[in-house]
This record gives structure tokens, sequence and C-alpha cells, in this order.
């Protein structure tokens, strides 16, 4: 008798290829990253590196966000190292100082400014915790490709939020948070069972925006979930994902109790994978509740929660990153199983951004 199970397995196998964004595809310009927290700019200049670029970020007195080139136009000093003067800020090296759009305002050693200094100013939107920046043509910010967070602003929610450094590519985040089936063996029984790690989701692409559920049924609460919502096992948990740019990933988790008539709880997981380099990410995150919203012990084990998975994600794609550096053959191609297929389209999604990128930026004059 034919054993046809080698070739079956063989059939659900694919391979890494031509039309999915990898670490050779240049990072996409024409979006909105998130920068930094609200909470983190301050009248105190702070830096941070977005897509390869220095970047300065400070309030105004007005209370209205900044974000230059950290880079003088004289002699390169890192303007974050000067000192802020009302809505201008001051080169530690001569003294230039450059006016929240950039245009230099005042030349210590002439006395004037002239018109052709300048540094780069970069679009800032706040929303909720979020500073977002744009990094594509500074004169074309697209503000409909925001994408805001209902949540945010909404009442009755509240959220608790992180912040890490990845010495990874920003890629494999994504990949990761479309990936629930590492769950028990990544993050142990408390995310997951063995059995949900065969679960494929349902994938749905909308033009470039990425889209998975899967539902896992008869699922344990931790006793501080029962606490946060009132609800006891065995609940029926869905879990859907939508990638509507490289900047983010919505994950929510809702929650449905055995009781008559049925509860409902809803958390918003957000991911916000901003890549500083192609081999470097600033990973923020947060997570909303609609339930026990004036409760810090809520609070504490939902951050808790995140902070521990999150920084397992964080080792294991910084080990993966440590691998691809020792070893970097050419002809290596990862393998796809039938559960890779939500990363795969968002890969895909990806390729296509960055290939239109390069299309516009080939037509350009
Ligand atoms: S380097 Fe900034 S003023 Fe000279
Ligand atoms: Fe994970």
């Amino acid at each position: 008798m034919a054993d046809t199970t080698g070739s079956a397995a063989e059939e659900a196998v694919g391979a890494k290829g031509v039309g999915m964004a990898g670490r050779d595809t240049p990072l996409i310009r024409q979006c909105w990253y998130v920068a930094a927290f609200a909470d983190e700019v301050t009248r105190t200049p702070m830096r941070r590196t977005i897509l390869e670029r220095d970047i300065v970020l400070y309030r105004k007195e007005d209370g209205v966000a900044v974000a230059l080139q950290n880079r003088c136009a004289h002699r390169s000093y890192p303007l974050h190292s000067g000192k802020l003067s009302g809505d201008r800020i001051v080169c530690g090296y001569h003294g230039f100082e450059y006016g929240p759009d950039g245009r230099c305002a005042h030349v210590p050693a002439l006395g004037f400014a002239p018109p052709a200094i300048r540094v780069q100013a970069y679009p800032l939107v706040e929303d909720g915790p979020f500073v977002w920046i744009w990094m594509g043509d500074p004169d074309r910010p697209d503000e409909t490709a925001l994408v805001r967070q209902a949540w945010c602003a909404a009442p009755g929610w509240t959220h608790v939020k992180g912040y890490m450094h990845m010495q990874a590519n920003y890629l494999g985040l994504h990949e990761n948070l479309m990936d629930l089936s590492h769950f028990p063996f990544l993050h142990g029984a408390a995310l997951g069972r063995a059995d949900h790690a065969a679960a494929k989701p349902k994938v749905r692409v909308e033009g470039d925006v990425v889209h998975t559920s899967v539902m896992h049924r008869d699922v344990a609460v931790s006793p501080a979930f029962q606490a946060a919502t009132g609800m006891t096992a065995p609940v029926d948990r869905e879990s859907v994902q939508s990638v509507p740019s490289p900047a983010i990933h919505l994950g929510a988790s809702i929650t449905t109790d055995a009781s008559d008539p049925p509860q409902r709880h809803v958390r918003h997981i957000v991911h916000v994978p901003t890549p500083e380099s192609q081999t470097s990410t600033h990973y923020f995150w947060a997570i909303a509740r609609h339930t026990a919203i004036d409760d810090p012990a809520i609070d504490a084990e939902s951050k808790a929660l995140g902070e521990k998975a999150f920084a397992e994600d964080k080792v294991a794609l910084e080990a993966i990153e440590d691998v691809i550096a020792r070893d970097r053959r050419s002809d290596f191609r990862e393998k796809i199983i039938a559960t890779d297929h939500g990363a795969i389209q968002v890969l895909r999604a990806f390729a296509r951004m960055a290939a239109r990128e390069h299309d516009d930026a080939s037509r350009a004059p």
C-alpha cells in the first residue's frame, strides 16, 4: 500500500519567498508610527531613533508636541543635548536656535537667521497614550491613514501600557503576534493549551489589511480575570487580530461565558512596533478593558501579564536575530505551515506597500 502521509505533509508546507517582506525590504516610510508615549514627551528634549532617523521630541509651552531632526544643520551636534528657550530648541554647541517648524530662528554669531538653515520637522498627532509621527513626505502627512483607537477617547475604558526595546527586526514581531500557536510553548500553560496551538485561524484580507480570528472553547480563566469580569469558567474566547499598517497590530480577546444570557467581555491588546532600524524595534503596547476600571490590583495584574508574555517574545525574537546574524547563508528559506497563513498575508501586504513606495519614488521628478 502506498504511504501518502509524506506527500500530504509536504503539500502543507511552503517556504518564504518572492512577494513577502523580509529584512532586505526597505522600511515603509509613508506611514504613521508611534514615536513615544504621550507622557514621555516633556519640556526636557528626548532622543529617539525611528526608521534610522535620529529625532528629538519635546513640548512647546502650550503643551503641543514637536519632533525635529536631532542633528544641528551647522555641525551635526545632537539637538537633544541642548536646551529649550520658549518654543525653540537651542543647540548646545554654537547656540543656533530652531523653531517647532524646523526653521533656524537665530544664529548668535551672525545676529540673524539665514533662511537656508533649517532642520526637518516631522508631523505629529497625539491620540490617547500615543504620539504618532509621520515618517513620509513631511509636506503630505495623510491623517486618514492614522489608525486611531476608539477606546482611547471612550468613557468607561481604562488601559495599562508598556515599552520594550528589542534588538530584532520589526517583521518578526508582526509574525509572532499573528501566530497564536507559539503560546503554550513559549509562554506556558497560562496563555494557551497545546491543543489550541493546532487551531488554524480564519484569515481575511481586505486590500492591504489582514484580519484573523480563532475561537477557543472551554478555556480556564485566572482568578484575576474572574475578579475583573465576574466571569467563571468555562468560557469561550475568540482572539481577533488586525494589521492595518506596519506600525500597529490590533488584537482583541473576546470572552463569553456560559451564563444565561451570556456575559461578553472585550479586552483590546494593542501592539505597536516602531522600527528603529532593520535589526531593532521600539515595542510599545497597551491593554485596554471596560470592567473594574478603577481597580489598581487589576491594573497591576494586567500589566504584569503583558510584561511577562511580551518579554518572553522579546527573548525569542532577539535570539532569532542573533541566529540570523551568525548564519548569513543566502539560500536559507524559512518554511511555512498552515498556522503561518495570517503572518504570510501580512508580509505580502508590507511587500506591496514597500513596492508602491519604491514605484512612487522612481516616478518623482
Ligand atoms: S553644531 Fe549646532 S550650532 Fe554649531
Ligand atoms: Fe507571544
